[in-house]
């Protein structure tokens, strides 16, 4: 299949294209705010099996559906409780997916054989044109292949899926650059499943109390049952192993200047690059005072490493408030929650 990289600032017809497309039942990688998404008709198990096959994504892991109104909702949920219509109204349009019980319309294969199902109004603006021209609403992972890190350009789905689907959307560089945070208004108590571009202080805000679910902390076994089942695959992972060191950048930065050897990698804050740049392959995500910046490019760096010959990589890591809970848990992710803490002991 020969993909089609469609240009919507240069071609005016190409975001109704795209949304034929979908109609017709294939598979279109579409910029969002957060990350680029691998879209296809929500409604149509054939067409959400196609992601699936494209992406290489194991099936009990259910797709985010894409809605263009918050009205939309009631199409898809079979309730809209009112905390959740809370959060659509604080943080919607935008990098927030509220897990809600399921309407039967809704195909098993899109949410991965559950009950229930992600919803998200994305804010982009060609994200929400393509949703409205496609006249359904979107199933879409990030457009990665399965366990790389997520794609915050059309030249990185084009990396991973030229050939295998039938268009990709150029939005630009995504502008959140992490994903969407997931929390889940289907147990006793809210619960925040995966960190991303809405705080865990923006959440708390609307909800009060929002438990934290502890894929976010530890690795979950394969064979686990999870609530983000999502969240128990191997992530975001570049080729070569990765050990996060996690202290002041200086302190992180002196710990893994220790350990280089012949052919590491590291992954460092922009001001420490120097320091590494004749002993070590480096990538930089950001100054590490700039938690959005480091947003914005940490899938960038962990995508770069994979054109180098390192065989082994030290990350730095930001602290876990604000969006920095979502940087630290997608590098966190990248290394199987492999981290040394030069902070543990300290008060
Ligand atoms: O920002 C985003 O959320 C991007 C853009 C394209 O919207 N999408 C995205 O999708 O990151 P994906 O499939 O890569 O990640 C969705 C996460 C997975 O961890 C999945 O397990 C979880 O959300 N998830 C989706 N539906 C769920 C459900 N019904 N129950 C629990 N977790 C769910
Ligand atoms: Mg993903």
């Amino acid at each position: 299949m020969q993909t089609k990289l469609l240009r919507p600032t240069e071609d005016a017809t190409a975001l109704d294209y795209a949304g034929a497309l979908l109609r017709d039942g294939e598979v279109v990688g579409i910029p969002t705010e957060t990350v680029y998404g691998l879209a296809a008709n929500a409604l149509d198990p054939e067409a959400v099996a196609r992601i699936f096959a494209a992406k290489g994504r194991p099936q009990d892991n259910p797709l985010i559906v894409h809605i263009a109104a918050i009205e939309d909702v009631n199409g898809i949920a079979s309730e809209f409780p009112a905390e959740a219509q809370a959060l659509a109204e604080a943080f919607w349009p935008g990098p927030l997916t509220i897990i809600l019980p399921k309407q039967d319309r809704i195909p098993m294969v899109t949410s991965g054989g559950l009950n229930t199902v992600g919803i998200r109004f994305p804010s982009h603006p060609m994200a929400q044109a393509i949703i409205r021209a496609a006249g359904v609403p979107l199933a879409a992972p990030s457009a990665n292949t399965s366990g790389r890190p997520s794609t915050t350009t059309a030249q990185h789905v084009m990396e991973d899926l030229d050939g295998k689907i039938a268009a990709v959307v150029d939005g630009g560089p995504c502008t959140v650059g992490v994903e969407s945070t997931v929390v889940s208004l289907c147990g006793a108590r809210p619960r925040l499943l995966r960190p991303g571009g809405i705080s865990l202080e923006q959440l708390q805000s609307v909800l009060g109390t929002v438990e934290i679910d502890r894929a976010l902390k530890e690795k979950i076994d394969d064979t686990e049952t999870v609530s983000a089942p999502g969240m128990k695959y191997r992530h975001y992972a570049p080729k070569a192993p990765v050990t996060v060191v996690f202290g002041s950048p200086k302190e992180s930065a002196d710990y893994i200047y220790a350990q280089l050897g012949e052919n590491s990698g590291v992954l460092c804050f922009d001001e420490c690059a120097k320091r590494f740049s004749d002993r070590a392959i480096v990538e930089t995500f950001g100054p590490s005072d700039d938690e959005a910046e480091q947003a914005r490019e940490i899938f960038d760096a962990l995508r770069r490493f994979d054109e180098t010959t390192c065989t082994e990589i030290f990350a730095q890591c930001p602290p876990s408030s604000g969006i920095g809970l979502a940087v630290s848990n997608r590098i966190k992710k990248a290394a199987g929650f492999h981290v040394i803490d030069l902070t543990e002991g300290q008060a």
